[in-house]
């Protein structure tokens, strides 16, 4: 893991590189931020352990927790809850059999809430691992999810 991030903050150049970027692309490698990750990092760009866990655990889109192979991320931002994202979360904990912050027992999803994507004209919008959908609907979702 140490020789992972090492070559990480090297390749980026951490006295330019935002440490938000550090995080995703160690969170891209190594799947999530363990705590020991987290102090490497730190470690590795001379800051304190408090400063990279604060931001490691703002951004909805770090994960500081192992998750299952696939990360079902539901946007809840008010364009995307008015267009019926509480209808596609009952949906997905339906098919999932799991809860928000819970992970199938075949570990293949997780299932996590998230501010805005970005996508807000086509809401209510999902991003599963690195790609976003838009305009869910429950069939659409079914297709959606059997690509995973
Ligand atoms: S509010 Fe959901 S994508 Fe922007």
């Amino acid at each position: 893991m140490e020789a992972t991030i090492e070559e990480i903050t090297k390749a980026l150049d951490s006295e330019r590189t935002p440490l938000i970027s550090v995080l995703h692309a160690v969170q891209a490698e190594l799947g999530y931020l363990s705590t020991e990750g987290l102090k490497i990092v730190a470690k590795k760009l001379d800051i304190p352990l408090s400063k990279v866990y604060g931001v490691a655990t703002f951004y909805t889109l770090l994960d500081t927790e192992e998750k299952g192979e696939n990360v079902i991320r539901l946007c809840e931002s008010a364009p995307c809850h008015i267009k019926g994202a509480t209808n596609i979360l009952t949906e997905l904990q339906d098919k999932l059999d799991i809860d928000v912050g819970e992970t199938t027992d075949d570990n293949k999803f997780s299932l996590e809430m998230t501010s805005c994507l970005g996508i807000c004209a086509v809401a209510p919008a999902i991003m599963i691992n690195g790609t976003v959908y838009g305009n869910l609907t429950s069939k659409k979702l079914d297709s959606i999810l059997d690509r995973y």
